[in-house]
């Protein structure tokens, strides 16, 4: 297969292993609700720290991946320093770093930038997830290739064509459109898995809850709410994405449905006495003949309220065709949605602050709920004005799910705009056209900055000595490659376990405190009786044990013979590639 070559890939090749971790550092104070351990997280820090950070909790895990970096226009002020230890590379860091236009090496730079990143989103997505990039001619081919190179061209799965408006000045020709690239970790898995993606039909959602109302405030009357309902469609103007389905226009308790055919396609049907419910007469025989080819069939249908009946036996009655069996597509993969809109939408939420180019959150709200349900996790990792946080909520809201998101922001405004939007949209956007929006989308969310790095020097002098939990996933992550769920408490017994590998039939116990008097102590050191204890409780599944721990009063012949594998730290710390 062919790759892309170009300046310093070999300096950022592995690039995403050489960087340490950072701990993630709640602050209660920015965060909106009690910080509860799987909750929404939005993290201020560069993205490649933060998304190593993130691999301990949901490395594997992440089930949708939305991102929108820098294209890479040359006016966009984005800057690479990325610390990479090749003094060659150092050497392209400008005074002031901007990437502009007259840098020569701005399309290098850029792919330097993002190919460390797209491998710890690799890392990062579950084996059946899918990532998202938004991006433009300026990189897109480019992009491309990566993105072959990284998740591997079979498991492309397309890319969108997203039509916004065109400028009517351009010299030559009016580029009106930009993109997603859509590819998946695994797409043999998604086809395994069954997967079939199918979007809400544009403009149903609307109707639904248009009606569900009307049903509610009609106390369950099928008229009175089905008046209502025509009444809205009334009202709306032709271009309205609901106006195309106006023709659903009765409401009952299964939901909204139009009054179809009842008749045998092509006549000849049969033809049977049927009563209206009300006047108890035999109602007209529909031309063709009925659907059903026996009366009980019919009378089967009245019964469980699939025949809608006129007000008297003088009409001929309709078969029910709800709209729930036909409001769902398969995606186009070209799509209009002006551009304008979500600028005008940010601004209704926050009119004070200015953030350009905002995304629309309906188009990504779309995305995440043909790939998303439940409590899936979501990461956007350019996150700007937090329009994903705010489709994650809203589409918790619309399906009644619980899905998760992850926002990562660099830049100062990560408290003052995007946690800020999603602060108001989940307490409510009182000037919002969206009654949801209005109400409040409701959540909560922690705001995370980066701690120290942990490093095996960080260690040995004392200083940002991480907490037992902390390392006990970094550990964790470091041998297995896998996530420890954040609710999982450690450790997991009095021995300190902090993982069992059932597939490896491994356990992976840590000794450790955050206290570097302790560490130094011979109380730190891992002994015959631990050894003992550990040895007993793994024999019970034949499991080999791997200790982590600062020191040992041990020979190796000893830990060989009760099959323990013992590693030191702080060294075990250092990310070796994984087992
Ligand atoms: C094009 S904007 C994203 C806009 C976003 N989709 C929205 O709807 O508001 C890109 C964002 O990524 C941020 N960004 C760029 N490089 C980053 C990095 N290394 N780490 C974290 N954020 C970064 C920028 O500050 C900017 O806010």
């Amino acid at each position: 297969m062919p790759t892309l070559d170009f300046r310093g890939k070999r300096h950022i090749y592995a690039h995403h292993f050489a960087v340490p971790h950072r701990p993630l550092v709640p602050d209660a104070d920015k965060s909106v609700g009690g910080c509860p351990d799987d909750d929404n997280l939005i993290i201020h820090g560069d993205n490649l720290d933060a998304l190593k950070a993130l691999l301990p909790r949901y490395a594997d895990r992440v089930k949708c991946i939305y991102i929108d970096p820098p294209y890479n226009t040359g006016n966009e002020g984005w800057v690479y320093n990325d610390n990479v230890n090749a003094p060659l590379q150092r050497t392209w860091l400008k005074e002031n770093g901007f990437v502009d236009t007259e840098d020569l090496l701005r399309h290098d730079k850029w792919l330097c930038m993002i190919w460390p990143r797209l491998q710890l989103l690799k890392e990062l997505l579950a084996e059946d997830g899918v990532i998202f990039v938004s991006i433009d001619d300026n990189e897109f081919h480019h992009l491309r290739m990566l993105m072959d190179e990284i998740f591997g061209e079979e498991n492309f799965i397309a890319n969108f064509v997203w039509e916004g408006t065109g400028k009517n000045d351009a010299r030559f020709v009016s580029v009106g459109h930009d993109y997603v690239m859509c590819f998946s970790k695994d797409r043999e898995r998604l086809r395994l898995n069954g997967a079939r993606w199918r979007a809400l039909k544009q403009g149903i959602d609307e109707i639904n809850k248009v009606a569900q109302s009307a049903w509610q405030r009609h106390d369950g009357d099928s008229t009175a709410a089905s008046d209502e309902l025509q009444e809205w469609f009334g009202s709306l103007d032709k271009k309205h994405k609901s106006y195309a389905h106006r023709h659903y226009r009765w409401v009952d308790e299964r939901g909204v449905y139009f009054a179809g055919d009842i008749s045998w396609p092509g006549g000849g049907g049969p033809d049977y006495e049927i009563l209206h419910p009300v006047t108890k007469k035999p109602v007209k025989v529909p031309a063709r003949g009925w659907v059903f080819p026996d009366r009980a069939k019919m009378v089967e249908a009245v019964k469980e309220g699939r025949v809608h009946f006129g007000p008297d036996e003088s009409s001929v009655p309709n078969l029910k065709r709800y709209l729930a069996d036909t409001d769902s597509q398969v995606l186009a993969s070209v799509f209009y949605q002006d551009r304008r809109a979500a600028h005008k939408d940010l601004v209704r939420i926050m009119p004070e602050k200015k953030f350009d180019y905002p995304k629309d959150e309906r188009v990504i709200r779309r995305l995440l709920e043909i790939v998303t349900s439940g409590t899936d996790v979501i990461l956007d990792s350019f996150a700007g004005s937090g329009t994903t946080g705010q489709a994650v909520l809203a589409l918790n809201k619309q399906d009644g799910g619980n899905r998760k998101f992850t926002l990562v922001e660099c830049e100062d405004y990560a408290h003052s705009i995007t946690a800020e939007r999603v602060r108001r949209v989940i307490a409510g956007v009182p000037d919002a056209k969206d009654p949801d929006l209005r109400e409040g989308l409701g959540g909560s969310f922690t705001y995370c900055t980066l701690g120290e790095p942990v490093t095996s020097w960080s260690m040995l002098d004392g200083e940002n000595l991480p907490s037992y939990e902390a390392l006990a996933a970094w550990l964790t992550h470091t041998a297995t490659g896998r996530s420890t769920p954040s609710s999982e408490p450690v450790p997991l017994d009095d021995n300190g376990l902090i993982h069992r590998d059932k597939k490896r039939n491994r356990n992976y116990y840590l000794f450790y405190q955050p206290d570097m008097d302790w560490l130094k102590s011979r109380e730190s050191m891992f002994d015959i009786y631990l050894a003992d204890a550990i040895s007993k409780s793994c024999n019970k599944t034949g499991a080999q044990a791997v200790v982590f721990a600062a020191g040992k009063f041990m020979s190796q012949d000893d830990l060989i013979d009760m099959n323990i594998s013992f590693s030191q730290l702080p060294w075990a710390i250092q990310r070796e590639d994984q087992v």
